[in-house]
């Protein structure tokens, strides 16, 4: 049975005072029927994992470091992300890779680094609209896959969010067939590789809101979103949960 999760990416933004939007989420979902997680900037993963009211949400960062300490300045480590009560990390994601190089190697470096710290690995795999449009999308998710996650994956220790970049931030997203057709690859491609690979959850993430997360849920083999924007206020992401439950 392949765990839910609507999962929240508040990339770079929140201070002290955005932690209130986690607590009115907690208070609307006291039961979710759905894993809930809240991946705020780094600055704030401890104190949001502390809040008094938290409940079930769960807190990640946004990337982690592939060592587990040493002179990397600005950098975060997988340990030190679970030392400060997250559960999950999410990796390779489309602005990490273009803001900052990321390959496919370091990004399975750093899922392997998350799962030895205990986190759960949110691995992020998506085309270009370039990509998309000269007909490569499929491949480009096979290789991403491929390439960031280890073999050593399970549905324990691993989800996969497949994110269009053209979707991210634009108010547009593929087509409900589009989907369906990335997702049941990537679990074909999955089934292929891992014990476990029926398992593993697939999210999809790109200008999910609470007007089209119904539709998208109900497409086969997704199994909850990535949320950006809409995860930045509960009044927002409450409706996303409520979808998924
Ligand atoms: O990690 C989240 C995704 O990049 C989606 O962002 O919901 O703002 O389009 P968005």
């Amino acid at each position: 049975m392949r765990r839910k999760l609507a999962a929240g990416n508040w990339k770079m933004n929140g201070t002290k005072g955005n932690l209130a939007q986690i607590e009115a989420l907690a208070s609307a979902f006291p039961d979710p029927a759905c894993d809930v997680l809240i991946c705020p900037p780094a600055t704030l993963v401890a104190a949001a994992a502390a809040l008094p009211d938290r409940r079930s949400v769960r807190i990640g960062g946004q990337d982690c470091h592939t060592g587990v300490a040493g002179a990397h300045t600005g950098d975060v480590s997988a340990a030190m992300l679970a030392d400060a009560g997250a559960t999950h990390v999410i990796l390779g994601h489309s602005e990490r890779r273009a803001d900052h190089g990321e390959t496919d190697a370091l990004v399975r470096a750093k899922t392997d680094a998350a799962h030895a710290a205990g986190l759960i690995a949110v691995v992020c795999v998506g085309e270009t609209e370039a990509d998309r449009d000269a007909g490569r999308t499929l491949d480009v998710v096979a290789v991403q896959v491929t390439g960031s996650v280890p073999d050593t994956a399970t549905a324990a220790n691993t989800v996969i969010a497949y994110e269009p970049v053209w979707a991210i931030g634009t108010g547009r997203t593929p087509t409900l067939e589009q989907i369906a057709e990335v997702h049941d690859f990537l679990r074909a491609q999955l089934v292929a590789r891992f014990d476990q690979g029926s398992d593993i959850s697939l999210l999809y993430g790109g200008s999910v809101k609470p007007g089209n997360a119904a539709e998208i849920f109900a497409v086969s083999n997704v199994d909850g979103a990535l949320v950006g924007g809409a995860s930045l206020k509960a009044e927002d992401f409450g409706p996303i949960v409520a979808a998924l439950s």
